[in-house]
Protein backbone atom coordinates (compact mmCIF):
# COMPACT_ATOMS: atom_id res chain seq x y z
CA UNK A 1 0.00 0.00 0.00
CA UNK A 2 3.37 1.90 0.71
CA UNK A 3 5.08 1.58 -1.90
CA UNK A 4 4.71 5.14 -3.51
CA UNK A 5 6.12 6.42 -0.59
CA UNK A 6 9.76 3.92 -1.88
CA UNK A 7 10.53 7.06 -4.04
CA UNK A 8 13.12 9.12 -2.25
CA UNK A 9 12.31 11.93 -3.92
CA UNK A 10 8.32 11.77 -3.09
CA UNK A 11 9.28 11.70 0.91
CA UNK A 12 11.70 14.83 0.39
CA UNK A 13 9.22 16.40 -1.69
CA UNK A 14 6.33 15.86 1.38
CA UNK A 15 9.38 17.01 3.93
CA UNK A 16 9.79 20.14 1.35
CA UNK A 17 5.83 20.62 1.86
CA UNK A 18 6.59 20.24 5.79
CA UNK A 19 9.17 22.46 5.62
CA UNK A 20 7.38 25.36 4.36
CA UNK A 21 4.83 24.98 7.02
CA UNK A 22 7.47 25.70 9.43
CA UNK A 23 8.70 29.06 7.64
CA UNK A 24 5.00 30.23 7.07
CA UNK A 25 4.45 28.73 10.65
CA UNK A 26 7.07 31.11 12.10
CA UNK A 27 6.21 34.06 9.86
CA UNK A 28 3.00 33.97 11.52
CA UNK A 29 4.17 33.93 14.68
CA UNK A 30 5.62 37.33 14.44
CA UNK A 31 2.44 38.70 15.42
CA UNK A 32 -0.01 38.13 17.88
CA UNK A 33 -2.93 38.35 15.64
CA UNK A 34 -1.56 35.52 13.11
CA UNK A 35 0.27 33.58 15.70
CA UNK A 36 -2.51 31.12 16.38
CA UNK A 37 -2.24 30.55 12.81
CA UNK A 38 1.21 30.07 12.35
CA UNK A 39 1.14 27.95 15.43
CA UNK A 40 -1.50 25.89 13.69
CA UNK A 41 0.67 25.55 10.83
CA UNK A 42 3.55 24.76 12.63
CA UNK A 43 1.54 22.23 13.82
CA UNK A 44 0.45 20.43 10.65
CA UNK A 45 3.93 20.92 9.46
CA UNK A 46 5.21 18.55 12.26
CA UNK A 47 2.42 15.82 12.09
CA UNK A 48 2.94 15.15 7.69
CA UNK A 49 6.65 15.12 8.85
CA UNK A 50 6.26 12.30 11.60
CA UNK A 51 3.42 10.63 9.61
CA UNK A 52 5.73 10.56 6.48
CA UNK A 53 8.61 9.40 8.51
CA UNK A 54 6.87 6.38 10.35
CA UNK A 55 5.59 5.46 6.86
CA UNK A 56 8.40 5.52 5.13
CA UNK A 57 9.20 1.90 3.43
CA UNK A 58 13.07 1.73 4.51
CA UNK A 59 12.09 2.82 8.65
CA UNK A 60 9.37 0.46 8.67
CA UNK A 61 11.41 -2.21 7.97
CA UNK A 62 13.53 -1.10 11.25
CA UNK A 63 10.89 0.07 13.71
CA UNK A 64 9.18 -1.50 16.69
CA UNK A 65 5.82 0.08 16.47
CA UNK A 66 4.82 -1.90 19.87
CA UNK A 67 7.28 1.05 21.58
CA UNK A 68 6.73 3.73 18.94
CA UNK A 69 2.85 3.75 19.23
CA UNK A 70 2.90 4.06 22.99
CA UNK A 71 6.09 5.92 23.63
CA UNK A 72 3.95 8.63 20.91
CA UNK A 73 0.75 7.78 23.31
CA UNK A 74 2.46 8.96 26.54
CA UNK A 75 4.84 11.72 25.35
CA UNK A 76 1.30 13.68 23.43
CA UNK A 77 -0.53 13.21 27.00
CA UNK A 78 2.63 14.72 29.01
CA UNK A 79 2.98 17.25 26.31
CA UNK A 80 -0.80 18.23 26.56
CA UNK A 81 -1.13 17.98 30.68
CA UNK A 82 2.24 20.03 30.43
CA UNK A 83 0.73 22.79 27.95
CA UNK A 84 -2.63 22.73 29.64
CA UNK A 85 -1.75 23.19 33.75
CA UNK A 86 1.18 26.07 32.96
CA UNK A 87 0.33 29.37 34.20
CA UNK A 88 1.88 32.34 32.07
CA UNK A 89 4.65 32.86 34.42
CA UNK A 90 5.75 29.43 34.24
CA UNK A 91 6.17 29.68 30.52
CA UNK A 92 10.50 30.21 30.35
CA UNK A 93 10.84 27.17 32.79
CA UNK A 94 8.60 24.82 30.14
CA UNK A 95 10.14 26.49 27.31
CA UNK A 96 13.78 25.49 28.95
CA UNK A 97 12.44 21.74 29.28
CA UNK A 98 10.83 21.26 26.21
CA UNK A 99 14.34 22.56 24.51
CA UNK A 100 16.37 20.25 26.58
CA UNK A 101 14.14 17.33 25.28
CA UNK A 102 15.12 18.63 21.72
CA UNK A 103 18.96 18.08 22.89
CA UNK A 104 18.28 15.10 24.58
CA UNK A 105 16.46 13.03 21.86
CA UNK A 106 19.69 14.74 18.87
CA UNK A 107 22.05 12.96 21.43
CA UNK A 108 20.27 9.81 21.70
CA UNK A 109 19.54 9.43 18.08
CA UNK A 110 23.03 10.31 17.18
CA UNK A 111 24.38 7.83 19.88
CA UNK A 112 21.99 5.18 18.85
CA UNK A 113 23.28 5.55 15.10
CA UNK A 114 27.22 5.01 16.86
CA UNK A 115 25.68 2.13 18.44
CA UNK A 116 24.26 0.87 14.77
CA UNK A 117 27.89 0.48 13.24
CA UNK A 118 30.50 1.85 14.82
CA UNK A 119 33.02 1.11 12.58
CA UNK A 120 31.29 2.80 9.74
CA UNK A 121 30.65 5.29 11.76
CA UNK A 122 34.05 6.34 12.36
CA UNK A 123 35.03 5.84 8.16
CA UNK A 124 33.59 8.67 7.11
CA UNK A 125 34.93 11.57 8.53
CA UNK A 126 32.72 14.18 8.16
CA UNK A 127 29.58 11.95 9.37
CA UNK A 128 32.18 10.79 12.23
CA UNK A 129 32.39 14.83 12.74
CA UNK A 130 28.91 15.16 12.52
CA UNK A 131 28.21 12.21 15.25
CA UNK A 132 30.40 13.41 18.00
CA UNK A 133 29.17 17.71 17.40
CA UNK A 134 25.69 16.37 17.57
CA UNK A 135 26.28 14.22 21.02
CA UNK A 136 28.44 16.96 22.71
CA UNK A 137 25.68 19.66 21.60
CA UNK A 138 22.89 17.44 22.05
CA UNK A 139 24.04 16.70 26.06
CA UNK A 140 25.41 20.17 26.54
CA UNK A 141 21.65 21.72 25.44
CA UNK A 142 19.94 19.10 27.87
CA UNK A 143 21.79 19.67 30.74
CA UNK A 144 21.93 23.20 30.63
CA UNK A 145 18.22 23.40 29.73
CA UNK A 146 17.45 21.12 32.78
CA UNK A 147 20.01 23.87 34.99
CA UNK A 148 17.93 26.50 33.60
CA UNK A 149 14.75 25.16 34.07
CA UNK A 150 15.92 24.40 38.14
CA UNK A 151 16.82 27.96 38.49
CA UNK A 152 13.85 29.36 37.43
CA UNK A 153 12.02 27.04 39.46
CA UNK A 154 13.66 27.77 42.51
CA UNK A 155 15.10 24.26 42.55
CA UNK A 156 18.64 26.12 42.50
CA UNK A 157 20.11 29.27 44.11
CA UNK A 158 19.32 31.99 40.99
CA UNK A 159 22.55 33.77 41.80
CA UNK A 160 25.58 33.60 39.43
CA UNK A 161 28.32 30.68 40.40
CA UNK A 162 31.32 29.53 39.74
CA UNK A 163 31.36 32.51 37.64
CA UNK A 164 35.43 32.94 37.60
CA UNK A 165 36.06 29.11 37.24
CA UNK A 166 34.05 28.25 34.58
CA UNK A 167 35.67 29.78 32.04
CA UNK A 168 39.12 27.52 32.51
CA UNK A 169 37.12 24.99 32.98
CA UNK A 170 34.92 25.20 29.69
CA UNK A 171 38.17 25.58 27.88
CA UNK A 172 39.61 22.09 29.31
CA UNK A 173 35.70 20.12 28.78
CA UNK A 174 36.25 21.73 25.59
CA UNK A 175 39.69 20.26 24.78
CA UNK A 176 38.41 16.85 26.64
CA UNK A 177 36.03 16.39 24.17
CA UNK A 178 38.34 16.89 21.21
CA UNK A 179 40.52 14.41 22.83
CA UNK A 180 38.23 11.79 23.25
CA UNK A 181 36.80 12.53 19.38
CA UNK A 182 40.28 11.30 18.76
CA UNK A 183 40.64 8.34 20.39
CA UNK A 184 37.09 7.09 19.49
CA UNK A 185 38.22 8.09 16.09
CA UNK A 186 41.18 5.47 16.27
CA UNK A 187 39.20 2.99 18.26
CA UNK A 188 35.48 3.07 17.24
CA UNK A 189 35.04 -0.42 18.90
CA UNK A 190 35.74 1.36 21.90
CA UNK A 191 32.45 2.67 23.36
CA UNK A 192 33.83 4.01 26.70
CA UNK A 193 35.35 6.87 24.47
CA UNK A 194 31.61 7.43 23.30
CA UNK A 195 30.02 7.84 26.57
CA UNK A 196 32.67 10.13 27.72
CA UNK A 197 32.20 12.28 25.35
CA UNK A 198 28.40 12.65 26.46
CA UNK A 199 29.27 12.81 29.94
CA UNK A 200 32.01 15.53 29.15
CA UNK A 201 28.99 17.29 26.90
CA UNK A 202 26.44 17.07 30.24
CA UNK A 203 29.54 18.43 32.33
CA UNK A 204 30.14 21.25 29.36
CA UNK A 205 25.88 22.32 29.80
CA UNK A 206 26.01 23.10 33.53
CA UNK A 207 29.15 24.90 34.07
CA UNK A 208 27.95 27.03 30.51
CA UNK A 209 24.91 28.01 32.28
CA UNK A 210 25.82 27.86 36.77
CA UNK A 211 27.17 31.41 35.87
CA UNK A 212 24.56 33.32 34.40
CA UNK A 213 22.25 35.14 37.21
CA UNK A 214 18.48 33.29 37.12
CA UNK A 215 16.86 36.29 35.41
CA UNK A 216 19.16 36.06 32.52
CA UNK A 217 17.92 32.67 32.05
CA UNK A 218 15.42 33.55 29.28
CA UNK A 219 18.13 35.16 27.05
CA UNK A 220 20.01 31.84 27.96
CA UNK A 221 16.98 29.51 27.10
CA UNK A 222 16.49 31.61 24.11
CA UNK A 223 20.45 30.80 23.08
CA UNK A 224 19.99 26.86 24.34
CA UNK A 225 16.76 26.64 21.97
CA UNK A 226 19.59 27.62 19.64
CA UNK A 227 21.65 24.93 20.22
CA UNK A 228 18.46 22.33 20.54
CA UNK A 229 17.87 23.60 16.71
CA UNK A 230 22.27 22.86 15.79
CA UNK A 231 21.52 19.55 17.44
CA UNK A 232 18.41 18.17 15.22
CA UNK A 233 20.35 19.39 12.18
CA UNK A 234 23.35 18.02 12.75
CA UNK A 235 21.43 14.65 13.38
CA UNK A 236 20.12 15.50 10.19
CA UNK A 237 23.55 15.24 8.63
CA UNK A 238 24.24 12.12 10.73
CA UNK A 239 20.77 10.46 9.43
CA UNK A 240 21.17 11.97 5.80
CA UNK A 241 17.64 13.12 6.39
CA UNK A 242 16.98 16.74 4.73
CA UNK A 243 13.67 17.48 6.93
CA UNK A 244 15.60 17.47 10.27
CA UNK A 245 18.75 19.69 8.06
CA UNK A 246 16.20 22.25 7.62
CA UNK A 247 13.77 22.86 10.48
CA UNK A 248 17.06 22.02 13.08
CA UNK A 249 18.84 25.16 10.72
CA UNK A 250 15.55 27.20 11.21
CA UNK A 251 15.20 26.52 14.97
CA UNK A 252 19.05 27.21 15.21
CA UNK A 253 18.57 30.77 13.33
CA UNK A 254 15.67 31.61 15.08
CA UNK A 255 16.73 31.18 18.50
CA UNK A 256 19.95 33.30 17.59
CA UNK A 257 18.42 36.01 15.93
CA UNK A 258 16.02 36.39 19.24
CA UNK A 259 18.73 35.94 21.53
CA UNK A 260 20.17 38.96 19.79
CA UNK A 261 17.03 41.08 19.84
CA UNK A 262 16.33 40.18 23.64
CA UNK A 263 20.21 41.40 24.28
CA UNK A 264 19.65 45.00 21.93
CA UNK A 265 16.88 45.10 23.92
CA UNK A 266 18.48 45.03 27.02
CA UNK A 267 21.01 46.98 25.52
CA UNK A 268 23.87 44.36 26.56
CA UNK A 269 26.28 42.05 24.79
CA UNK A 270 25.43 38.43 24.59
CA UNK A 271 29.30 38.31 26.48
CA UNK A 272 27.88 40.08 28.84
CA UNK A 273 24.84 37.84 29.28
CA UNK A 274 26.87 35.05 29.54
CA UNK A 275 29.60 35.94 31.94
CA UNK A 276 28.92 39.38 33.06
CA UNK A 277 27.23 37.21 36.49
CA UNK A 278 24.79 40.22 36.00
CA UNK A 279 21.00 39.94 37.27
CA UNK A 280 21.73 37.65 40.17
CA UNK A 281 17.98 37.59 40.89
CA UNK A 282 14.55 39.22 39.54
CA UNK A 283 14.58 42.10 42.51
CA UNK A 284 18.04 42.22 43.70
CA UNK A 285 21.67 42.93 42.60
CA UNK A 286 23.40 45.32 40.25
CA UNK A 287 24.46 48.93 41.23
CA UNK A 288 23.53 52.51 39.98
CA UNK A 289 23.48 55.57 41.53
CA UNK A 290 21.75 56.25 44.77
CA UNK A 291 18.48 58.45 43.90
CA UNK A 292 17.28 60.67 46.43
CA UNK A 293 14.62 63.16 46.84
CA UNK A 294 10.77 63.44 47.81
CA UNK A 295 8.61 60.93 46.49
CA UNK A 296 4.43 61.76 46.41
CA UNK A 297 2.35 58.59 46.80
CA UNK A 298 -1.57 58.75 46.08
CA UNK A 299 -4.25 56.53 47.39
CA UNK A 300 -6.62 53.99 44.55
CA UNK A 301 -9.05 56.57 45.21
CA UNK A 302 -7.07 59.51 44.17
CA UNK A 303 -5.81 57.91 41.10
CA UNK A 304 -8.96 57.08 40.80
CA UNK A 305 -10.21 60.85 40.26
CA UNK A 306 -7.10 61.81 38.53
CA UNK A 307 -8.20 59.46 35.57
CA UNK A 308 -11.97 60.52 35.79
CA UNK A 309 -10.34 63.99 34.07
CA UNK A 310 -7.81 62.57 31.43
CA UNK A 311 -8.49 62.54 28.21
CA UNK A 312 -5.59 60.31 26.46
CA UNK A 313 -4.20 57.33 28.40
CA UNK A 314 -1.54 54.71 28.45
CA UNK A 315 -0.98 52.20 29.97
CA UNK A 316 2.21 50.54 30.63
CA UNK A 317 2.88 47.14 31.63
CA UNK A 318 5.74 45.24 33.24
CA UNK A 319 6.85 42.15 35.21
CA UNK A 320 5.08 43.54 38.27
CA UNK A 321 1.65 42.81 36.34
CA UNK A 322 2.41 39.40 35.63
CA UNK A 323 3.06 38.68 38.91
CA UNK A 324 0.09 39.71 40.44
CA UNK A 325 -2.10 38.60 37.31
CA UNK A 326 -3.65 41.83 37.05
CA UNK A 327 -3.97 41.75 33.24
CA UNK A 328 -7.78 40.65 33.57
CA UNK A 329 -8.34 43.96 35.79
CA UNK A 330 -6.38 46.05 33.64
CA UNK A 331 -8.69 45.35 30.83
CA UNK A 332 -11.09 46.17 32.59
CA UNK A 333 -9.79 49.82 33.58
CA UNK A 334 -8.93 50.02 30.08
CA UNK A 335 -12.49 49.51 29.05
CA UNK A 336 -14.09 51.77 31.54
CA UNK A 337 -12.03 54.46 30.93
CA UNK A 338 -12.88 54.15 27.27
CA UNK A 339 -16.65 54.01 28.00
CA UNK A 340 -15.94 57.49 29.14
CA UNK A 341 -14.58 59.08 26.42
CA UNK A 342 -10.53 58.68 27.20
CA UNK A 343 -8.28 57.52 24.15
CA UNK A 344 -6.32 54.14 26.14
CA UNK A 345 -3.37 52.34 24.63
CA UNK A 346 -1.21 50.30 25.55
CA UNK A 347 2.84 50.95 25.20
CA UNK A 348 4.70 47.59 25.09
CA UNK A 349 8.86 47.67 25.36
CA UNK A 350 10.67 45.08 23.56
CA UNK A 351 11.92 43.67 27.29
CA UNK A 352 8.98 44.61 29.66
CA UNK A 353 8.22 41.29 32.20
CA UNK A 354 10.76 38.45 31.72
CA UNK A 355 10.45 36.50 28.25
CA UNK A 356 9.71 37.89 24.57
CA UNK A 357 6.29 39.04 23.82
CA UNK A 358 5.31 38.35 27.68
CA UNK A 359 3.31 41.61 28.10
CA UNK A 360 0.99 41.02 24.40
CA UNK A 361 0.79 37.16 25.42
CA UNK A 362 -0.80 38.65 28.96
CA UNK A 363 -2.84 41.16 27.51
CA UNK A 364 -3.69 39.07 24.69
CA UNK A 365 -5.18 36.40 27.17
CA UNK A 366 -7.66 39.41 28.53
CA UNK A 367 -8.96 40.42 25.28
CA UNK A 368 -7.41 43.37 24.74
CA UNK A 369 -7.72 44.39 21.13
CA UNK A 370 -4.51 43.93 19.34
CA UNK A 371 -4.61 47.32 17.94
CA UNK A 372 -4.31 49.07 21.30
CA UNK A 373 -0.85 47.56 21.96
CA UNK A 374 1.67 50.00 20.51
CA UNK A 375 5.17 49.05 20.38
CA UNK A 376 7.87 51.29 22.31
CA UNK A 377 8.95 53.02 18.96
CA UNK A 378 5.55 53.77 17.70
CA UNK A 379 4.21 55.41 20.61
CA UNK A 380 7.12 56.91 22.56
CA UNK A 381 6.78 60.64 20.45
CA UNK A 382 3.17 60.52 22.01
CA UNK A 383 3.82 60.61 26.00
CA UNK A 384 4.19 64.53 25.45
CA UNK A 385 0.52 64.94 24.12
CA UNK A 386 -0.59 62.58 27.37
CA UNK A 387 -2.39 63.52 30.20
CA UNK A 388 -2.03 60.01 32.04
CA UNK A 389 0.72 57.26 31.80
CA UNK A 390 -0.25 54.41 34.08
CA UNK A 391 3.05 52.29 34.63
CA UNK A 392 1.61 48.75 36.08
CA UNK A 393 4.21 46.38 37.72
CA UNK A 394 7.19 48.33 34.96
CA UNK A 395 10.44 49.52 36.37
CA UNK A 396 13.70 49.28 34.20
CA UNK A 397 11.93 49.84 30.90
CA UNK A 398 10.74 53.36 32.34
CA UNK A 399 13.84 54.38 34.09
CA UNK A 400 14.89 57.75 32.75
CA UNK A 401 18.43 56.92 34.09
CA UNK A 402 18.60 55.06 30.91
CA UNK A 403 18.67 58.07 28.44
CA UNK A 404 20.35 60.26 30.87
CA UNK A 405 22.87 58.80 33.49
CA UNK A 406 25.77 57.29 31.53
CA UNK A 407 27.23 55.61 34.90
CA UNK A 408 23.77 53.94 35.54
CA UNK A 409 24.12 49.65 34.08
CA UNK A 410 21.13 50.42 31.90
CA UNK A 411 22.17 53.75 30.44
CA UNK A 412 21.45 53.17 26.73
CA UNK A 413 18.61 50.64 26.77
CA UNK A 414 15.72 52.14 25.10
CA UNK A 415 13.07 53.19 27.30
CA UNK A 416 9.70 54.27 27.44
CA UNK A 417 9.32 58.07 27.87
CA UNK A 418 6.19 57.69 30.62
CA UNK A 419 7.74 60.88 32.36
CA UNK A 420 6.71 63.29 29.62
CA UNK A 421 3.37 62.48 30.19
CA UNK A 422 1.57 65.40 32.32
CA UNK A 423 1.06 63.26 35.52
CA UNK A 424 1.99 59.38 35.57
CA UNK A 425 0.59 56.95 38.11
CA UNK A 426 3.61 54.04 39.15
CA UNK A 427 1.73 50.97 40.73
CA UNK A 428 4.25 49.06 42.40
CA UNK A 429 4.43 47.44 46.10
CA UNK A 430 7.28 49.53 47.33
CA UNK A 431 10.36 51.88 46.00
CA UNK A 432 12.42 48.58 45.45
CA UNK A 433 14.29 48.02 42.41
CA UNK A 434 13.60 45.69 38.96
CA UNK A 435 15.53 43.16 37.28
CA UNK A 436 18.40 45.67 36.98
CA UNK A 437 18.77 45.94 40.46
CA UNK A 438 18.68 50.18 40.12
CA UNK A 439 17.09 53.08 41.53
CA UNK A 440 14.58 54.89 39.40
CA UNK A 441 14.40 58.46 39.63
CA UNK A 442 10.63 58.20 37.88
CA UNK A 443 9.66 57.52 41.42
CA UNK A 444 10.89 61.19 42.64
CA UNK A 445 9.82 63.53 39.41
CA UNK A 446 7.31 66.02 40.41
CA UNK A 447 4.51 64.90 37.92
CA UNK A 448 4.90 61.42 39.22
CA UNK A 449 2.10 59.67 41.86
CA UNK A 450 3.67 56.28 43.38
CA UNK A 451 0.24 54.05 44.08
CA UNK A 452 1.86 51.40 46.15
CA UNK A 453 0.22 48.12 46.84
CA UNK A 454 -0.38 44.56 44.67
CA UNK A 455 -0.89 45.94 41.05
CA UNK A 456 -4.15 44.18 40.91
CA UNK A 457 -5.75 44.80 44.40
CA UNK A 458 -4.97 48.57 43.32
CA UNK A 459 -6.37 48.22 39.85
CA UNK A 460 -9.47 46.69 41.10
CA UNK A 461 -9.83 49.95 43.99
CA UNK A 462 -9.13 52.45 41.19
CA UNK A 463 -12.13 50.86 38.81
CA UNK A 464 -14.05 51.11 42.23
CA UNK A 465 -13.67 54.54 42.81
CA UNK A 466 -13.77 55.29 38.56
CA UNK A 467 -17.11 54.01 39.20
CA UNK A 468 -18.37 55.66 42.59
CA UNK A 469 -17.19 58.95 40.68
CA UNK A 470 -20.49 58.10 38.10
CA UNK A 471 -20.28 59.45 34.20
P1 LIG B 1 11.29 45.12 36.31
O1 LIG B 1 12.23 46.24 36.01
O2 LIG B 1 11.85 43.80 36.64
O3 LIG B 1 10.35 45.63 37.49
C1 LIG B 1 9.24 44.91 37.88
C2 LIG B 1 8.63 45.63 39.06
O4 LIG B 1 7.40 44.97 39.34
C3 LIG B 1 9.44 45.55 40.32
O5 LIG B 1 10.16 46.75 40.57
C4 LIG B 1 8.41 45.25 41.42
O6 LIG B 1 8.40 46.32 42.37
C5 LIG B 1 7.09 45.24 40.67
N1 LIG B 1 6.20 44.19 41.15
C6 LIG B 1 6.49 42.90 41.44
N2 LIG B 1 5.41 42.26 41.90
C7 LIG B 1 4.39 43.16 41.88
C8 LIG B 1 3.03 43.11 42.24
N3 LIG B 1 2.46 41.99 42.71
N4 LIG B 1 2.27 44.23 42.10
C9 LIG B 1 2.84 45.37 41.65
N5 LIG B 1 4.13 45.48 41.30
C10 LIG B 1 4.89 44.38 41.42
O7 LIG B 1 10.25 44.88 35.12
P2 LIG B 1 10.14 45.55 33.69
O8 LIG B 1 10.03 47.04 33.80
O9 LIG B 1 9.06 44.78 33.00
O10 LIG B 1 11.54 45.27 33.01
C11 LIG B 1 11.92 43.99 32.62
C12 LIG B 1 13.36 43.74 33.01
O11 LIG B 1 13.65 42.35 32.82
C13 LIG B 1 14.34 44.55 32.17
O12 LIG B 1 15.44 44.96 32.94
C14 LIG B 1 14.78 43.53 31.13
O13 LIG B 1 16.06 43.82 30.61
C15 LIG B 1 14.79 42.26 31.97
N6 LIG B 1 14.67 41.03 31.15
C16 LIG B 1 13.66 40.93 30.26
C17 LIG B 1 13.57 39.81 29.44
C18 LIG B 1 12.47 39.74 28.45
S1 LIG B 1 12.73 38.94 27.10
N7 LIG B 1 11.33 40.32 28.65
C19 LIG B 1 14.50 38.78 29.59
C20 LIG B 1 15.49 38.90 30.56
C21 LIG B 1 15.56 40.04 31.33
P3 LIG B 1 7.88 46.06 43.87
O14 LIG B 1 8.67 44.94 44.41
O15 LIG B 1 8.12 47.36 44.54
O16 LIG B 1 6.42 45.76 43.77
Amino acid sequence: MLEFLEQKWLIDLIYLGSVLLFIFGIKNLSSPRTARKGNALSLTGMLIAVAVTLLDPVIIEHMRFDIIVPALFVGSLVGLIMAKKVKMTGMPQMVALLNGFGGIASALVAIAEYYENPATSADDTVHFITLVASIVVGSLTFVGSVVAFAKLQGLMPGRPMMVKSSKPINVILLLAVIVFGVLLGRSPQAEEYALAIAGIGSILGYTLVVPIGGADMPVVISLLNSYSGIAVALTGFVLKNNALIVVGSLVGASGIILTNIMCKGMNRSLTNVLFGGFGSDSTTGGEGGAVTGTVKSASPEEAGMILDMAESVIIVPGYGMAVSQAQHVVKSLATLLESRGANVRFAIHPVAGRMPGHMNVLLAEAGVDYDKLVEMERINDDFKNTDVAIVIGANDVVNPAAKNNPNSPIYGMPVLNVEEAKTVLVLKRSLNPGFAGIDNELFYKDNTLMVFGDAKKTVEEMIAALEELGD
